[in-house]
C-alpha cells in the first residue's frame, strides 16, 4: 500500500514536529488540534522550525515553501478522513487515545492505517477500540522530531504484516531509521530512559549534587548532548510523569515510580521549557 495523504492528530510538541517531518518529505498533511488557539500555536511552531532549518542551511527556501503549503490545519477530525495514514500524538493517556481512534474508525475507509506516537502505552489496547486492530501500529518519533533520526516501530499483538511493512517504508521515506519493538511498556528507548530520568530526579531530591552538576556530570562524563534534568525540561515533566505512571501501573516496579519531587513540580505547573519553568528557568 502506498501512503499519499497523512493525518496528524494533535499539534503539540510532537504532533507539530511529526507534521513538519511528513511535509518536508513531500506528503500532504492535515493536522488537527482541538481549538483554533492551539492550532495556531502548533502551526506557528512548524513555521519557526522551518525558518530555523533554512537559516542553518538544512533546507532551501523552495523546499520550506513547499513544506509550508503541504500542511493544512483543522479543528475537525473528519477532515482527516481521506488520509491513508493517521498518526495520533495526543496526550499520553489511554482513554484519550482510544477515543481518537474510535472516532476515526467511523470516519476513515478500511484501508487507512492508524499509528500512535505513544511513548509507552499499549498499541494492542488502543487497537481494541477499533474494528481494524490489524491496521494499528506504533510509530514513535523523538523530540525534536525534525532532527532526531529514530522511529520506533511498534507491532501490536494483532498488527498485520502488511501494516508493519507499510509503516516501516513510510518511516524510511521521511528519512528516519527504524527499529522494531514489540508492544511492551516503554518499548526500547523509554524502557531504559525513564528509570534513568527518574533516578536523576531522585539524586537531586536526595541532595547528591546540585542540578547543574548532575547535568554537567552526564554531559561531560558520558558525552550526552543534554544532562537528564535539562532533558526532562525538554521532553516535559508532565509527559515524563504520565509515561512513568503508565509504566509503573504495568510493572509495579519501584524503578518506574515517579519521585515526589517530579509530581510536585508537575502540580505546581513547572512543566519544563513549554511552561517557561522546570528544573531551570526559561522565562527571560
Ligand atoms: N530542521 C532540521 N535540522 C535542524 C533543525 C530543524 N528545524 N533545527 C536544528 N537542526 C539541526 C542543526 O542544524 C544541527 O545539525 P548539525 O549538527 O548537522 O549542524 C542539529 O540539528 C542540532 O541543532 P542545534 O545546533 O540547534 O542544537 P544543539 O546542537 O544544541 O542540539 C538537540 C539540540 C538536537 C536537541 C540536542 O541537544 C539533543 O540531541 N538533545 C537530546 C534530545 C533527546 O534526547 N531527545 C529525545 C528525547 S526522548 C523522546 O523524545 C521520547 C519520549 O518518548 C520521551
Amino acid at each position: 500500500m502506498v501512503i499519499q495523504r497523512v493525518g496528524v492528530v494533535g499539534c503539540g510538541l510532537m504532533g507539530s514536529g511529526i507534521a513538519e517531518v511528513c511535509a518536508r518529505a513531500g506528503y500532504q498533511v492535515t493536522v488537527r488540534e482541538v481549538n483554533p488557539e492551539l492550532l495556531e500555536h502548533g502551526l506557528g511552531r512548524i513555521e519557526g522550525s522551518l525558518r530555523r532549518a533554512v537559516e542553518r542551511g538544512k533546507l532551501d527556501e523552495v523546499a520550506a515553501r513547499r513544506a509550508r503549503e503541504a500542511v493544512r490545519g483543522t479543528v475537525a477530525l473528519r477532515d482527516l478522513a481521506s488520509s491513508d495514514l493517521i498518526i495520533e500524538a495526543v496526550v499520553e493517556q489511554m482513554p484519550e487515545k482510544q477515543a481518537v481512534f474510535r472516532e476515526l474508525d467511523g470516519l476513515c475507509p478500511p484501508h487507512a492505517i492508524f499509528a500512535s506516537n505513544t511513548s509507552s502505552l499499549s498499541i494492542t489496547e488502543m487497537a481494541s477500540a477499533t474494528r481494524r486492530p490489524d491496521r494499528v501500529v506504533g510509530l514513535h518519533f523523538f523530540n525534536p522530531a525534525p532532527v532526531m533520526p529514530l522511529v520506533e516501530l511498534v507491532r501490536g499483538l494483532v498488527t498485520a504484516d502488511d501494516t508493519v511493512d507499510t509503516a516501516k517504508a513510510f518511516a524510511a521515506s521521511v528519512g528516519k531509521t527504524v527499529v522494531l519493538a514489540k508492544d511492551y511498556p516503554g518499548f526500547i528507548v523509554n524502557l531504559l530512559l525513564i528509570p534513568y530520568l527518574l533516578d536523576a530526579v531522585r539524586a537531586l531530591e536526595l541532595g547528591v549534587a546540585a542540578k547543574e552538576d548532575i547535568d554537567r556530570a552526564i554531559t561531560l562524563g558520558l558525552s550526552h548532548p543534554m544532562g537528564p534534568l535539562t532533558l526532562l525540561d525538554f521532553v516535559g515533566l508532565d509527559t515524563t510523569y504520565l509515561i512513568a505512571e503508565a509504566m509503573y501501573a504495568e510493572f509495579k516496579d519501584a524503578r518506574y515510580a515517579a519521585p515526589p519531587l517530579l509530581k510536585k513540580m508537575v502540580l505546581a505547573g513547572y512543566l519544563g521549557r513549554k511552561s517557561g519553568r522546570g528544573f531551570y528557568d526559561y522565562r527571560s
